[in-house]
């Protein structure tokens, strides 16, 4: 079936009932959502990966990347609102109204959101967690996706492809380019008359149709916009949220040609979110690269406004909550400093082509700085505070709770947890490890001598300082008192996730630090 030339319905009907294949290329964070949401509908989709490792452990139904999605609540309604905080959709069950990613109550309040408690649903969490298991499952079960290295073949079996791999930066931070060039070559090489390649990677602009556009003619002999359809759609997804987010994020499109854009549209509605096409892949890659910007920007405020806070002693915290007041602004909450895959590279991908041009960014990189001393400004805190409790840091038990780089996933990829128990390893400390989602074998614990406990109260048994590293579900329910009660002998703690209560912490003994939480508010 030719699909560049096919109609938008015939296309959508055609994915559905299994008639045209979609290769996707890139089983990871991205891809694999998108794959098993696909195959869900009735799609037979080819998940393509060049890491056997981890297609064995797909072929035998375990994903080792964890999500919670809105099908958890399937009598819930996606409010026009956005978190605050997060920027996810506010759902509606019942009467309660709450996000989905950091699971605060929020209360819409003439049109703005303001967050308000947190949900207290651990059991709906660790269900929802299996809900990626359960799609593989069933997608496995019903042959509607096949596992596979072999990328040109899958294509040749395929009227639709996504290119779903990884753009990283390398040791200079430089954006890498190396994976979709080798995904390109492996898609030309399968590539027929009338197929659609669709880029769904963060990229530099120009790379679909200039990079992808020509290899896949070199390997193929076709040509884009004529022989095959070439479009980009970005993911525009959080981390953790992406099944979710697939059935309510709207999805922009650009494509080389009006063709590919009306292929590329009818792919993607079948998940029924509206589509919006812009001129041409240039577009909507450098649009990417600004939604994830922005949000590094403004963290790098929020950051920057937390140290003055510090310095000026006034609790950052409250600052906020009183701006908020005022519906027109949004600061973002301060933190131990950004992690994850994409916030902490995806700015170098306009710097470097940008800078090659004769234009060198300022704020971006000073943004990239700013998030990336924070890990050191949260072991700063921490080395204050042992000061002030009058012990060393060498020998001492140190909880470190919390590794991925945030709350409700198991995404440890750049977590500023990392850089502080590297401080913490290089000081001497003895430190002890909790996460309720990330794996034992996660493969960025592996380089750590540290221990790992299995419950929050067995990482404080004989701790003298605990640090609050990530926004779980599970911590958000700790009070400086139960802290103490798992630990007698906890003397410090550190939160970089406004979690606890200053007063209260103090009140139980403890020796508080938190991030923006201004010393003049300190007792003495
Ligand atoms: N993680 C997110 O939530 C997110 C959100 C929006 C956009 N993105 C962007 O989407 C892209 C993918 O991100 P990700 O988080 O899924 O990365 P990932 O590292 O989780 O997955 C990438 C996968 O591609 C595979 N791969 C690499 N080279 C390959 C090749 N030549 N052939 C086949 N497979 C190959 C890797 O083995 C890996 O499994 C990136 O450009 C990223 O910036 C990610």
């Amino acid at each position: 079936m030719n699909t560049l030339e096919s109609t938008p319905l015939r296309i959508t009907k055609g994915i559905t009932s299994g008639k045209i294949p979609v290769s996707i290329v890139g089983m990871g964070h991205v891809g694999l959502p998108l794959a098993l949401s696909l195959a869900d509908l009735g799609a037979k989709v080819f998940g393509c990966d060049k890491d056997e490792r981890f297609l064995n452990e797909l072929r035998a139904g375990r994903s080792p990347i964890v999500e919670h999605s809105k099908n958890l609540f399937p009598s819930s309604k996606v409010l026009a609102h956005a978190c605050p905080n997060c920027g996810v959709r506010i759902l509606k069950v019942g009467t309660e109204t709450f996000c989905p990613s950091c699971m605060r109550k929020a209360q819409i309040v003439e049109g703005s959101v303001r967050l308000t408690i947190q949900m207290h649903t651990v059991r709906m969490r660790s269900e929802a967690s299996q809900e990626m298991e359960i799609l593989l499952k069933r997608a496995l079960a019903s042959g509607n996706l096949t596992i596979t290295t072999d990328t040109s073949d899958a294509v040749r079996k395929s009227g639709f492809v996504v290119i779903t791999v990884g753009t990283p930066i390398d040791k200079n931070r430089q954006p890498d380019a190396s994976a979709m060039i080798s995904a390109s070559k492996a898609v030309g090489r399968g590539l027929k008359k009338g197929d659609v390649v669709i880029v769904r990677s963060t990229v530099s602009p120009g790379t679909t149709e200039g990079l992808v556009g020509s290899i896949l003619s070199e390997e193929s002999g076709l040509v884009a916009g004529k022989d095959f359809g070439l479009a980009h759609v970005p993911e525009t997804t959080i981390e953790g949220l992406a099944l979710f987010e697939l059935k309510t994020l709207s999805k922009m499109i650009g494509a080389v040609d009006k063709r590919s854009a009306r292929a590329a549209a009818a792919l993607f509605e079948v998940f029924k979110t509206p589509v919006y096409l812009f001129d041409g892949p240039i577009i909507t890659e450098t649009a990417k690269l600004f939604l994830n910007i922005y949000r590094d920007v403004n963290i790098a405020l929020a950051n920057e406004l937390a140290l003055a806070c510090e310095a000026v002693g006034v609790d950052v915290m409250k600052v906020i909550e009183a701006t908020r007041a005022d519906p027109k602004t949004n600061i973002l909450t301060p933190g131990p400093g950004v992690g994850g895959y994409c916030l902490t590279k995806d700015s170098f991908y306009l710097t470097q082509p940008a800078s090659e041009k004769g234009f060198v960014p300022r704020l971006l990189p000073l943004a990239r700085e700013i998030n990336d001393l924070m890990p050191s400004h949260v072991y700063t805190l921490l080395l204050d505070a042992f000061r002030e409790a009058g012990v060393g840091v060498k020998g001492s038990r140190v909880a470190v709770m919390g590794i991925a780089f945030k709350g409700n996933t198991s995404d440890t990829r750049e977590s500023p947890s990392l850089a502080v128990i590297r401080q913490l390893l290089d000081e001497g400390a003895d430190v002890v490890v909790h996460d309720p989602l990330v794996k034992e074998d996660d493969p960025r614990l592996r380089d750590f001598k540290v221990a790992r406990a299995g419950t929050v109260q067995e990482s404080l048994k004989g701790a003298v300082a605990a640090l609050l590293l990530t926004d779980h579900l599970e911590y958000r329910v700790l009070t400086g008192a139960s802290m103490k009660k798992a630990g007698p002998g906890l003397r410090i703690v550190i939160d970089a996730r406004h979690i606890l209560d200053p007063v209260e912490a103090r009140s139980a003994g403890l020796v508080y630090r938190g991030v923006g939480h201004g010393v003049a508010d300190r007792p003495g």
